[in-house]
């Protein structure tokens, strides 16, 4: 059934350059070291603290691992795949369907710009589509996250409506996208 939950153990993904593998507790440290950039969390919503506590990171990833026993979402920590299996950046799912937020992502700035965050985004929705088979993905992202933004378009996604939002930097426009399996397949049979 569509959206059924719990959902699966968090797999193993490869890209190109990258492995996501599940987010395990270890990963605070990493996290804690990374995330706390204001370029980072501005364009995130409004329910992050900031500023960012000393034990921010650890406190995420008891509540996310949490979510994910109860199979409500899955984690995946991105690492560089000629590296040392240090996270550099997160991607996760969830079926929020009631809220249109279902992929969210964040990676540390060093690796900005280099077209990983596409190659993440492109292997997870893969997994979202053909092995948990949902028809569809609702993204979001604050209007002035033209990065974020950039992602979904390339990614084939519709844009299907504008409204404020609290986000950490304050109330912005929020952009909320839907992408569809089938034009999203369809265009991977093209390319
Ligand atoms: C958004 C984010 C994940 C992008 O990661 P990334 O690995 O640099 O993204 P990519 O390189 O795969 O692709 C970004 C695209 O946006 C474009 N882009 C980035 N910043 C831009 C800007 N300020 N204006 C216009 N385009 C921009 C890039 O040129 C690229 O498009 P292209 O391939 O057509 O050139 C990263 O900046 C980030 O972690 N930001 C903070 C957290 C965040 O905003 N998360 C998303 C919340 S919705």
């Amino acid at each position: 059934m569509t959206f059924e939950l719990p959902l699966p153990p968090t797999p193993t993904l490869e890209t190109e350059r990258l492995i996501l593998r599940p987010m395990r507790a270890e990963d605070a440290a990493a996290t804690q070291r990374w995330f706390p950039d204001w370029e980072l969390v501005k364009h995130l919503h409004a329910g992050i603290p900031w500023p960012y506590p000393p034990d921010g990171a650890e406190t995420n990833m008891a509540d996310c691992m949490a979510a994910r026993a109860r199979g409500e979402q899955l984690y995946w920590a991105i690492t560089l795949k000629h590296g040392d299996d240090e996270l550099i950046g997160r991607i996760d799912l969830k079926p929020n369907v009631a809220e249109q937020d279902m992929r969210g992502f964040w990676l540390a700035r060093p690796w900005w710009g280099q077209g990983l965050m596409t190659e993440a985004a492109e292997r997870v929705t893969q997994y979202a589509f053909e092995v948990l088979e949902w028809p569809f993905l609702y993204l979001n992202n604050a209007a002035d996250n033209r990065g974020s933004h950039r992602i979904k378009e390339k990614q084939g996604a519709e844009l299907i409506g504008v409204r404020p939002h609290a986000y950490v930097c304050g109330e912005l426009l929020r952009e909320t996208w839907i992408l569809r399996r089938e034009a999203w397949l369809a265009r991977r049979g093209r390319a």
